[in-house]
Parts: structure tokens; sequence; C-alpha cells
């Protein structure tokens, strides 16, 4: 289901802070056709109930990132990106499987999450996870017009 063990080399996950918001926004720019802003992952930075994670190269460089919304036992996943060059190596794997340990040590029983139907690498990483489809939103994404799944994940 989830990733290999040990993060590699030189790899490392850790919260989001202000000096990340650049390179977080450029890989979210280029991953979604409606990005978030930077003053909005700013404004989230030490936001209750948020978890802002960045996967950073040894470089210093931010590679990946994911935000969480935590309340309570109810978890959303809403939001998770790699740098192009970096997917398909399993570090997706390695950034969702401490998303989840963040959400279960913030007491997140249900892990929530909104797709597009048409994202199959992410809903593909999403069921090796165990994310199990338990909706649909009709035309719910712009640009283009697309449903989203929902599917959700018991934690823990
Ligand atoms: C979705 C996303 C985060 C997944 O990250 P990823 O690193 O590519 O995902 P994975 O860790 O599952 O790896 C993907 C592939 O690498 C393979 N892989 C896993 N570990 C590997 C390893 N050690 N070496 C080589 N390949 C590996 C997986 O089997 C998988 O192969 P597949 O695509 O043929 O199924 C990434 O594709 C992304 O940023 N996409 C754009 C943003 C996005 O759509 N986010 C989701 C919004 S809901």
């Amino acid at each position: 289901m989830s990733a290999p063990d040990a993060l590699p080399l030189g790899i490392e996950i850790r919260p989001l802070q202000s000096d990340d918001v650049d390179a977080v926004v450029a890989i979210e720019t280029e991953a979604f056709t409606t990005p978030w802003q930077a003053d909005t992952f700013a404004s989230l930075i030490d936001r209750d109930g948020v978890e802002l994670i960045v996967m950073v190269e040894e470089s210093g460089l931010v590679i990946g990132y994911a935000v969480v919304w935590c309340i309570l036992d109810q978890g959303e996943l809403a939001n998770l990106a790699l740098s192009p060059v970096r997917r398909g190596a399993g570090l997706g794997s390695h950034l969702l499987r401490h998303v989840v340990d963040v959400a279960a040590g913030r007491g997140v029983q249900k892990l929530f999450l909104e797709v597009r139907a048409s994202n199959k690498r992410a809903i593909d990483l999403y069921t090796r996870f165990g994310f199990e489809d338990v909706g649909l939103r009709r035309a719910y994404y712009d640009n283009p017009r697309e449903d989203a799944r929902v599917m959700l994940m018991a934690v823990g």
C-alpha cells in the first residue's frame, strides 16, 4: 500500500516556513489550472487546524508540498503536489505517508480528499493507500470543467 520505509538520502519532509512559499507556488502553478496564490499559503501558516508540509532536497530546494485541514476527527487533504521532474519515483508516496501520519497524530480518523476524475496517477496513489470512493461532485472543477471524485481513508 505505501512507500518504502526510509526517505531517499538527502530528502527531508518538514513544516512549511514562510521562505518556502514562492517555491511552493511555483509547483502549485505548474500542477493546477486554478492555483492558490502566495498570500493564501502565507495566510495558512500557523493557522489552527492546518498542516502545511514541504518535501525538501539536501540543497534546500522545495520539491513537493501538501496541505491538510484537521478538524476534530476529520481531515481533508486539500493539496498535494511534487515538482514535475520528481514525479514517478515514489516520492509522492512518501509525502502522502507523512500526511497520513501527521493527520493521525492530530486525532484524525477519517481523511477525505477530492481529486479530478481524470487524474489517474493521483487516484492510483490514493487507492494504493486505501482511499475509497465515497462520492462524486459533478462539474466541481473548472479549467477544464470536470467531476471530482471524493475519496475517504480510515486513518489509524
Ligand atoms: C500525484 C503526485 C503527487 C504523485 O506523486 P508521485 O511521486 O508521482 O507518485 P508515486 O509515489 O505513487 O509514484 C508514481 C509512480 O512511481 C512508481 N514508483 C513508486 N516508487 C518508485 C521507486 N522507488 N522508483 C521508481 N518508481 C517508483 C509508482 O509505482 C508509480 O508508478 P505508476 O505511475 O506507473 O503507477 C504527482 O504525480 C503530482 O504532483 N501530480 C500533480 C499534482 C496532482 O495532481 N496532485 C494531486 C491532486 S488531488
